[in-house]
């Protein structure tokens, strides 16, 4: 099988599974234990904390270990959201091309909290500008949350630059940076962010585990409650093993970062030109060059990406049609609609996303079949 869907989840790097082993076994005490077991699964909790804020550029103190991204981005939304409500700021600004679990939180804040929700436009490439925050800030805004970089399109936003916006009116900035692990600078000092979500799958560690960065001195209610942990901010054993796995598999893929964002950008370009070449009714989705490096999304006109993704699959392709969420529900992506796409066209969308274990030969592979498949979808369209 060829696997061109990194976006959606990575498999686990051998050094990772080998690094969270012993935490399951031997050292399976629970960090808030005060006996030898627990006091030794604590030091590794509090080590995976430090070398996680050390590529963050940020205090440990500032790392919230969650179980996934989506809990991140709730974690961020809720956190923040409440707690400026209780100060009679109900307003958040994010945009139309936000994950789900970013955009369903929001909704649900406006549902049942009385917080309005103020969706910014994004261009034909899934941006948002600048200034449009900036334009949509109110006195009662409370929140401004845009992705970091796209799961549907790869577009890469200007974080640093809104953040920047943020901290001069004094709103709490999140960046829902879960695509971004892998491929891009993660240092919030740099981006000026004062909040970010992180996801493991995304860069080579385990599901189910995540991080939340929260900026030192930023009011935050916790979305869980119960015991003391992650300085009560997120109630709950800690997934000790999942921790250590997450911050090795951080390490790894940011040590890697460089190299590995030039070598996928030549293959991702590969695969755009020579689609394009032998399919006319393949259009680039997302930036052009704003995009992350192996991240390729298109749109087939004229055509159904369900059939096209069971064509790939039974030529040994694994690809999807947008995010995993979305993948397996024949709904138009909310993020092409936003782009300026129309239903139908949304539902041409088909997503490949390179990673670690592709070569030239499976971008080639790609190259070669697609057309064939794309013609027979097409006709069985028309
Ligand atoms: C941009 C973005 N945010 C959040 C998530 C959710 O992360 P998780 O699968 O860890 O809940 C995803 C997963 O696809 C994502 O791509």
């Amino acid at each position: 099988m060829i696997y061109l869907d990194h976006s959606a989840t990575t498999a686990v790097d051998p050094r990772v599974v080998a690094a969270m082993q012993p935490y399951w076994t031997e050292q399976y005490g629970n960090p808030s234990s005060i006996y030898g077991l627990g006091r030794r699964a604590a030091a590794a909790l509090e080590d995976a904390r430090s070398r996680i804020a050390r590529v963050l550029n940020c205090q440990p103190a500032e790392v919230i270990f969650t179980s996934c991204g989506t809990e991140s981005d709730n974690l961020a939304l809720r956190g923040i959201g409440l707690a400026q409500a209780a100060c009679g700021r109900r307003r958040i600004i994010t945009t139309p091309v936000e994950h789900h679990a970013v955009l369903h939180t929001a909704a649900e804040l406006a549902e049942h909290h009385g917080c309005q929700v103020t969706h910014v436009a994004v261009d034909r490439h899934g941006l948002v500008d600048p200034a449009a925050v900036s334009e949509a800030i109110r006195p009662d805004t409370a929140l401004i949350s845009v992705i970091y970089a796209n799961n549907e399109v790869g577009a890469v936003a200007p974080i640093a630059e809104i953040a920047e916006i943020a901290r001069q009116q004094g709103i709490p900035f999140h960046t829902d940076a879960v695509q971004a692990g892998a491929y891009l600078s993660l240092d919030v000092q740099r981006l000026g962010v004062d909040l970010l979500a992180l996801s493991a799958h995304k860069f080579y560690g385990p599901k189910g585990v995540g991080v939340l960065y929260v900026r030192r001195g930023t009011r935050l209610f916790p979305a869980q409650t119960g015991g003391s942990q992650e300085r009560n901010r997120r109630a709950g054993t800690e997934n000790v093993a999942y921790a250590v796995g997450m911050a090795v598999a951080l390490e790894l893929a940011q040590a890697d970062r460089a190299t590995e964002a030039v070598r996928l950008a030549a293959l991702r370009d590969r695969l755009i030109r020579g689609v394009r070449a032998n399919i006319p009714e393949a259009t680039l989705t997302g930036h052009p060059t704003r995009r992350l490096p192996g991240h390729v999304s298109l749109i087939i006109h004229g055509a159904e990406a369900q059939g096209i993704l069971i064509a790939l699959d039974l030529a040994g392709v694994a690809a999807s049609s947008g995010s995993a969420c979305a993948s397996g529900s024949p709904t138009p992506s909310h993020v092409l609609t936003a782009m300026g796409f129309s239903p139908q066209e949304a539902m041409g969308a088909l997503r490949l996303t390179l990673g670690r274990e592709n070569t030239e030969a499976d971008v080639e592979y790609v190259i070669e079949k697609l057309p064939a498949i794309v013609k027979r979808m097409r006709g069985v369209i028309g």
